[in-house]
């Protein structure tokens, strides 16, 4: 108990913006790593925007910076290149199509399970690209592989 009277999450930390590039550079490549405050993140500069998100895929922890990006249902998703797993740029959406089994002449419709994997903030600021971690207290799947025992960090970009 803290001495207001109200319990912190020990995990719930703020954080400050990293610079982690240079714009320049993002727009010819269109990806980058980082790691942020101990944190693996990937960045991706898609049709005019920047997002950034934990770099390991929610599922079994495959390397979204190798995966690639195609629209589904009109949503930008980066395919993760292990089990092909579909995640919304925008959101950490994980996609999956279902088809109604009372009716299988129906077309399959895209459908989301919700936030997967967790999104980052990216800002640019006089030609420099920073990176915000979420402090979004739900838990989020990709969680997983970004903390505790199963995080992984690469140096290499
Ligand atoms: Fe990404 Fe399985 S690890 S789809």
């Amino acid at each position: 108990m803290d001495l207001d009277g109200s319990e912190q999450d020990p995990e719930m930390k703020e954080y400050s913006s990293v610079c982690v590039g240079r714009e320049v550079d993002m727009k010819k490549s269109e990806r980058m790593t980082a790691v942020v405050h101990d944190r693996e993140v990937v960045i991706f500069y898609h049709k005019g925007e920047y997002h950034a998100m934990d770099i390991r895929c929610y599922h079994s922890g495959g390397p979204l910076h190798l995966g690639e990006i195609e629209d589904f249902d009109g949503r930008p998703c980066i395919v993760c290149p292990w089990h092909k797993y579909k995640i919304t740029l925008a959101t950490g959406e994980g996609l999956y199509q279902s088809i109604d089994p009372k009716d299988p002449s129906a077309k399959p419709k895209w459908c989301s399970k919700g936030i997967k994997q967790r999104i980052h903030k990216v800002t640019v600021d006089n030609g420099n690209i920073y990176v915000t971690l979420s402090t979004e207290s739900f838990k989020c799947d990709s969680d997983f592989y970004a903390t505790g025992d199963f995080k992984v960090i690469k140096f290499s970009s």
